[in-house]
C-alpha cells in the first residue's frame, strides 16, 4: 500500500486532529474509555484505552484494514495457498494445533492424518521418558534431557518450559543450548551425566552449523560415556531433514519429522514441541495447542473491529506508521514468561523486518518494529527511567495475569498494583505544577521546588497496551502466542512483505563459513582492513 493511499492520509488527519489531545483529555471527555477501547475473547482482555486513538481514529483504523483485505488474505494462508511466495510455500503452522474437522491442505495433501501420527507418536515418547518406560542404555530413568537448536528451535521450547515450570510434575530437567559458543554446552553439561541424559537435535533443516557443532559436541560426550549404540539410545531429532538426521546417526525411530509449511519461529507446535511435551506431559501439550486453535478460529470468525489480533496489529501500526515510534517494549508482569520477549522478538522481527514488498519494490514505510524487553517489576528498576522520561516514546505491551503462578499472593497483588500504575504514569504523568503542589505539601522551599520540580515531572501521554488473562496455563500461553502470530501476519499483509522468509539471516551465514579457514589460520588475500586487522589481532592475543 502506498503512502499516499487515501487511507494513509486518512490515519494522518486523525493523528493531526489529535495531535494537541492528551491522553489525560481523551479520558476525561470519556469516562468510559475502557468500556469502548479493550476487548476480550473469554477471560483475554485487551486494553487498548491507553493508546492514543479516539473512536474515529479506532473507526479508520479499522476501514484500513478492511482496505487492505486482512480477510482475504488470512484465507489464502488457512487455505494453504502459497502465502511464502519467496520461498514458494504454504504457510499452516496453524494446521498442526488443529483438529480433523478443520480439513486443513497443503499442495492438495490433507494434513489431519500426518500431523496427528507425529503428534502421538511424539506424546507417547515424551509419556515413555516421563514415566521411565523409555530407558537409559543403562537402563535407568532419564533424569536430563537437553534441547540442542537454535533460533525457532530454541526460544518457543526454551521459553515455553519456562513459562509453564509448575506443570512439570516429576518430569525430567530441562536444558537448553543454542549458541555455538562452546561455554553454552560445556557449562551445561559440567553437571550432567551422560548415562541418564537424553539429548534432542532440534533443527528444521539439520544443517544449521551451530547445531550440527554442538550435536556433535553432545554426541562425542554421550560415546565417550558409552559405545555408539548405547549412545544412540540417547539421542533423538526433530527435523524436516529425515535424510540428515539417519546420516547423523540417529535411529529412525527417535526422529520426529515436520513439513516445509512450517515456519522455523513457527513450530513450536510442531515436533520442536517435543521438550515441551516431555516437560510438561502430553496432556498439558495438547492444551497448550487448542489454546492456539481458539485463537486460531477467533482470528478467523470476529469481525475486526472486535478481533483481538486484528486490534493489536492496528495499534501497532498506528503507533508505527502514523506515531512514527520505533520500537516496543514488551514487559510481561510474570517471572516464568521471562523469555517471553526474546520469543516475540524473533517472532516479530524475523517476519516483518523486511523492506521489500511483493512486487520486489522498497517498500515506502517503516514495517517491523525493534520489540524488547524484560520482566517486571525488574524492568522498572533497569530502563523504566528512559521510558516515562527519555526523549524518545515507547509504546508498551503490557502482559499480566489476574491469578497468581505461586502461593504467595500478596506478593501477586503488589505485582498487580505496579503493573497497573506504570500504564497509569505513561499515561497520565505528573505536571511540574502537580509536582510543585506536592513538594510544597511536603514543606520543602519555594527555591528548591523551582530547582527540583522540572526533574520531577512526568510528560506522561505514552502509550501502553495491557494484555490480561485468568492465569498462565497451556491453554492461556497458547492463545497468547497465536495473538501475536496472527497480529504480526495482519501487519505483514498490510506492509505488503512477506513475512514467512528470512533471506536477511543468509549474508552473515555465507561470510562465516568463508572466514571459518581464515580464523584457523589460512591466508586470505581480499579481505578489507578491518577484518584483516581483528583476525590478525586474535592471533595476536589467543
Ligand atoms: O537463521 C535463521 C533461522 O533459519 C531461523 O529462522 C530458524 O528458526 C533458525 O535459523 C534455526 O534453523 P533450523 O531449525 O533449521 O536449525
Amino acid at each position: 500500500m502506498t503512502l499516499d493511499s487515501q487511507h494513509w492520509t486518512s490515519l494522518k488527519t486523525h493523528q493531526q486532529r489529535l495531535k494537541n489531545t492528551t491522553l489525560r483529555d481523551l479520558f476525561s471527555e470519556n469516562p468510559d474509555r475502557f468500556g469502548q477501547f479493550s476487548c476480550s475473547l473469554d477471560d483475554l482482555t485487551i486494553d487498548f484505552s491507553k493508546e492514543k486513538v479516539d473512536a474515529e481514529a479506532l473507526a479508520a483504523l479499522v476501514e484500513f484494514a478492511k482496505f487492505a483485505d486482512i480477510e482475504a488474505s488470512r484465507q489464502k494462508m488457512f487455505s494453504g495457498q502459497h502465502v511464502n511466495f519467496t520461498e514458494d510455500r504454504a504457510v499452516l503452522h496453524t494446521a498442526l494445533r488443529g483438529q480433523p474437522e478443520d480439513q486443513f491442505v497443503a499442495d492438495g495433501t490433507p494434513l489431519s492424518e500426518m500431523i496427528s501420527e507425529v503428534l502421538e507418536r511424539m506424546c507417547s515418547f515424551a509419556e515413555g521418558v516421563r514415566s521411565g518406560d523409555i530407558k537409559s542404555a543403562t537402563g535407568v530413568k532419564f533424569t536430563d534431557v537437553i534441547n540442542i537448536g537454535i533460533g525457532g528451535s530454541d526460544l518457543g521450547p526454551a521459553m515455553v518450559t519456562r513459562a509453564l515450570s509448575p506443570y512439570r510434575d516429576g518430569g525430567p530437567n530441562l536444558h537448553f543450548v543454542s549458541n555455538v559458543d562452546g561455554a553454552h554446552l560445556s557449562d551445561t553439561i559440567a553437571n550432567l551425566d551422560p548415562k541418564t541424559t537424553l539429548v534432542l537435535i532440534a533443527s528444521k533443516t539439520f544443517t544449521t552449523a551451530e547445531t550440527i557443532a554442538n550435536a556433535k559436541a553432545a554426541r562425542s560426550w554421550l560415546r565417550d560415556a558409552m559405545d555408539n549404540k548405547g549412545a544412540n539410545q540417547h539421542m533423538a531429532a526433530l527435523s524436516t531433514n529425515l535424510e540428515g538426521t539417519v546420516e547423523f546417526g540417529i535411529p529412525a525411530e527417535r526422529v520426529f519429522g515436520f513439513w516445509d509449511w512450517v515456519g522455523g519461529r513457527y513450530s513450536v507446535w510442531s515436533a520442536i514441541g517435543l521438550p515441551i511435551a516431555i516437560a510438561i506431559g502430553a496432556g498439558n501439550f495438547k492444551a497448550f495447542l487448542a489454546g492456539a486453535r481458539s485463537m486460531d478460529q477467533h482470528f478467523q470468525s470476529a469481525p475486526l473491529e472486535k478481533n483481538l489480533p486484528v486490534l493489536l496489529a492496528l495499534i501497532g501500526i498506528w503507533r508505527r506508521n502514523i506515531l512514527g515510534y520505533p520500537t516496543v517494549a514488551l514487559i510481561s508482569y510474570d517471572q516464568r514468561l521471562e523469555r517471553f520477549a526474546a520469543y516475540v522478538q524473533q517472532l516479530d522481527m524475523e517476519s516483518n523486518g523486511k523492506q521489500t514488498d511483493s512486487n520486489g519494490n522498497r517498500v515506502a514505510i517503516q514495517t517491523g518494529p525493534i520489540i524488547w524487553g524484560e520482566p517486571g517489576t525488574n524492568a522498572q528498576h533497569s530502563f523504566f527511567q528512559l521510558v516515562h522520561q527519555g526523549t524518545d516514546v515507547i509504546p508498551v505491551d503490557f502482559i499480566l495475569g489476574a491469578k497468581s503462578g505461586s502461593s504467595l499472593t500478596d506478593q501477586h497483588e503488589l505485582l498487580q498494583a505496579n503493573c497497573l500504575a506504570q500504564s497509569q504514569a505513561l499515561a497520565f504523568g505528573k505536571t511540574q505544577d502537580e509536582v510543585a503542589a506536592e513538594m510544597k505539601a511536603d514543606g520543602q522551599s519555594d527555591d528548591e521546588i523551582k530547582r527540583l520540580s522540572p526533574h520531577r515531572t512526568f510528560p506522561g501521554d505514552r502509550p501502553s497496551t495491557t494484555i490480561l488473562h485468568r492465569q498462565l496455563d497451556p491453554f492461556t500461553l497458547g492463545r497468547l502466542i497465536a495473538l501475536y502470530e496472527h497480529k504480526i501476519f495482519v501487519q505483514g499483509v498490510i506492509w505488503g512483505v512477506n513475512s514467512f522468509d528470512q533471506w536477511g539471516v543468509e549474508l552473515g551465514k555465507q561470510l562465516a563459513k568463508a572466514l571459518v579457514p581464515v580464523v584457523r589460520g589460512e591466508p586470505s588475500e581480499n579481505l578489507d582492513s578491518s577484518t584483516s586487522g581483528l583476525i590478525n589481532r586474535i592471533n595476536e592475543l589467543g
